[in-house]
C-alpha cells in the first residue's frame, strides 16, 4: 500500500477514535447532568408536598388523600405514602390497597432523599424518589414515581445530533487527512520521480524543496551520491583514457624499434642501443601493468590493521632504499619512531615505499630526506611525513599530482622512469585507512607528503 493511502488510514482512524472519544464523553456528561437536575427537580418539588403531608400525619389521616390527590396532579406524578417500615399507607391512583406488597428497587436505597431511573416495559422510563416525611422522625417516606420518557426522548435527540456533528466532521476531517497526507508524500513523490530520470546518460538530480526537514537532508544526500557517482564515472573514463594512452607510448616505440632493428643488424652499437631502448620500453610498461594491478587489487582486498611500530618501518625502507640513497649521496633521516600506528602492513608500506622513492627520485645527489613518525600535532593519532630538499612541486601542479598517470613537466625531464601511478596509488591506500593525505611543497626547494592516522 502506498505511503499516502497508509498515512490517510492512520490520520482517519485517530480521527474516529478521538471523535468517538469525544462523544462518549459529551454523551455522558450531558446524560448525567439531565438526570441530576430532573432528580433534584423532583425532590426539590416533592419536599414541597412533604412540608405539607407531615402535618396530617397520623392524627388526621383523612385530609391526607386530599393533599395526596392534589399534589399528584400538581406533580403530575403518582404518590405513595409508606410507613417507617416501608409498608404501602396511601396511594394517590388508589390502585392499591394498605398494606399492598412493594418490591421496587428504591425501597432498597440506604439513604434517603434517593433517587433512580428504570426502564420498565409498559411505562417506558420511569423515575422513583423517595423522600423522608420527617428528618427527625421515623415517621414514613413519600414515593414520587413520574414517567420520564420525555427525558429519554431528549438524551436521544442530543445524542442523534452530537452523532451527525461527529460524522460530518469525521467526513471533512478524511478530506483533511487526505490532503495532509499527500502534503506530507508530495516531495516523495517527486523525489522518486527525479530518480526515475537518471540515466547513464543523463545523471542529474535536483529537487527543488525549501523547507529544512530530513526529506530535504534525503533530496541532498542523493544529489551528493549522485554528483560523486558523475564523478566517480568521470574519473573511471578518464582513469581509461590515461591508462590506454599510457601503453600506447612505449607500445608505438617499441614497435619502431623492432622495425628499425633488421636495418641497424650490421652496427653493432646502435643495434646494442636499440636493444637497451626496447628494453626500458618494457619495464616502463611492466611497471605500468604493476601498478596498475595494484590499484585494482588493492580495491577488492580488505584491510588486515595491524600493529605497525617506527622501528619496523624504519628497517624495511633502510633495506629498500639505503642502497638507492647511497648512489645518489643522499642523507637518510629517520626521526622519533617511537611511535606505532594500526594499519595494515602491506599497503602502508607500499605507500610508504612510493613516497621514499618519490624523495629520492626527484632529489638532487647529496640532498637529505627524512622520515618520520610521530603523534599528530592537531586532529589524528599519529602522523607520517617523506620530506625532502628536491625539486619541488610548482603550485599550479599539486592538484593534479594525485590523478592517475600524471608526471609534472619538470618530473618528466628530470627522471624518465615513472608512470605517475604512484601517488595515485598512495592516495588509494590514505582512503582506505580514512587518513588525511597533505602535500606541502616548494618549487626548488623541497615537497613534505604527510599521511595522518585518524
Ligand atoms: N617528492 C617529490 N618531489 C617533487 N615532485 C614530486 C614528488 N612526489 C611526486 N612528485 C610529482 O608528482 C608526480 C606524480 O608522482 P607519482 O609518484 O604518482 O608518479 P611518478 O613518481 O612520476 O611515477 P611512479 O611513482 O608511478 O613510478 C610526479 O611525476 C612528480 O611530478
Ligand atoms: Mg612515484
Amino acid at each position: 500500500m502506498k505511503l499516502r493511502f497508509r498515512l490517510w488510514l492512520t490520520f482517519s482512524l485517530l480521527v474516529v477514535i478521538i471523535c468517538t472519544v469525544i462523544y462518549i464523553g459529551i454523551i455522558n456528561v450531558y446524560e448525567a447532568r439531565t438526570m441530576e437536575s430532573q432528580k433534584q427537580l423532583v425532590i426539590s418539588q416533592g419536599y414541597g408536598a412533604v412540608d405539607k403531608i407531615r402535618g396530617t400525619l397520623p392524627r388526621a389521616a383523612d385530609r391526607t388523600d386530599g393533599y395526596l390527590s392534589f399534589y399528584s396532579d400538581q406533580l403530575n406524578s403518582r404518590l405513595l405514602i409508606l410507613n417507617h417500615e416501608k409498608q404501602l399507607w396511601f396511594d394517590s391512583a388508589k390502585q392499591l390497597q394498605p398494606g399492598a406488597p412493594l418490591s421496587l428497587a428504591i425501597l432498597n436505597e440506604g439513604e434517603v432523599p434517593a433517587g433512580l431511573f428504570i426502564p420498565t416495559s409498559s411505562y417506558g422510563y420511569v423515575q422513583y424518589t423517595l423522600l423522608p416525611l420527617d428528618e427527625a422522625v421515623d415517621l414514613g417516606y413519600l414515593l414520587i414515581i413520574n414517567n420520564v420518557d420525555y427525558l429519554y426522548e431528549d438524551i436521544f435527540s442530543f445524542r442523534l445530533q452530537v452523532i451527525f456533528i461527529m460524522m460530518a466532521s469525521v467526513f471533512a476531517f478524511f478530506f483533511l487527512c487526505y490532503g495532509i497526507a499527500s502534503w506530507f508524500t508530495g516531495p516523495i513523490n517527486t523525489i522518486i520521480q527525479q530518480m526515475k530520470r537518471i540515466t547513464p546518460q543523463r545523471r542529474a538530480f535536483k529537487v527543488a524543496y525549501s523547507r529544512k526537514d530530513e526529506i530535504r537532508e534525503l533530496a541532498t544526500e542523493i544529489e551528493h551520491m549522485v554528483r560523486q557517482l558523475n564523478r566517480y564515472d568521470q574519473r573511471q573514463q578518464q582513469f581509461l583514457s590515461s591508462t590506454s594512452h599510457e601503453l600506447k607510448t612505449p607500445l608505438a616505440t617499441m614497435q619502431l624499434i623492432v622495425e628499425n632493428l633488421p636495418h641497424v643488424r650490421e652496427d653493432s652499437s646502435t643495434h646494442h642501443d636499440f636493444l637497451s631502448d626496447l628494453s626500458v620500453q618494457i619495464n616502463k610498461m611492466r611497471r605500468i601493468v604493476d601498478n596498475l594491478m595494484d590499484v585494482n587489487r588493492m580495491a577488492e582486498k580488505p584491510l588486515e590493521k595491524q600493529r605497525l611500530s617506527g622501528k619496523d618501518l624504519e628497517k624495511h625502507i633502510r633495506e629498500h632504499f639505503q642502497w638507492i640513497a647511497e648512489e645518489k649521496l643522499i642523507e637518510l633521516n629517520f626521526l622519533g619512531l617511537d611511535t606505532t600506528i594500526e594499519a595494515d602492513r602491506d599497503l602502508f608500506l607500499r605507500a610508504a615505499d612510493n613516497l621514499v622513492s618519490n624523495a629520492l627520485r626527484y632529489s638532487d645527489t647529496k640532498g637529505r630526506v627524512t622520515i618520520s613518525l610521530l603523534p599528530a600535532s592537531g586532529n589524528g593519532s599519529a602522523e607520517f611525513a617523506v620530506c625532502d630538499d628536491g625539486i619541488g612541486i610548482p603550485e599550479e601542479e599539486l592538484p593534479h599530482i594525485f590523478e592517475p598517470f600524471y608526471r609534472s613537466n619538470e618530473a618528466s625531464s628530470w627522471n624518465q622512469e615513472g608512470s605517475g601511478l604512484g601517488l595515485t596509488i598512495v592516495k588509494q591506500i590514505a582512503d582506505m585507512h580514512e587518513c588525511r593525505l597533505l602535500v606541502e611543497s616548494q618549487s626548488g626547494k623541497g615537497t613534505c607528503v604527510k599521511l595522518i592516522f585518524p
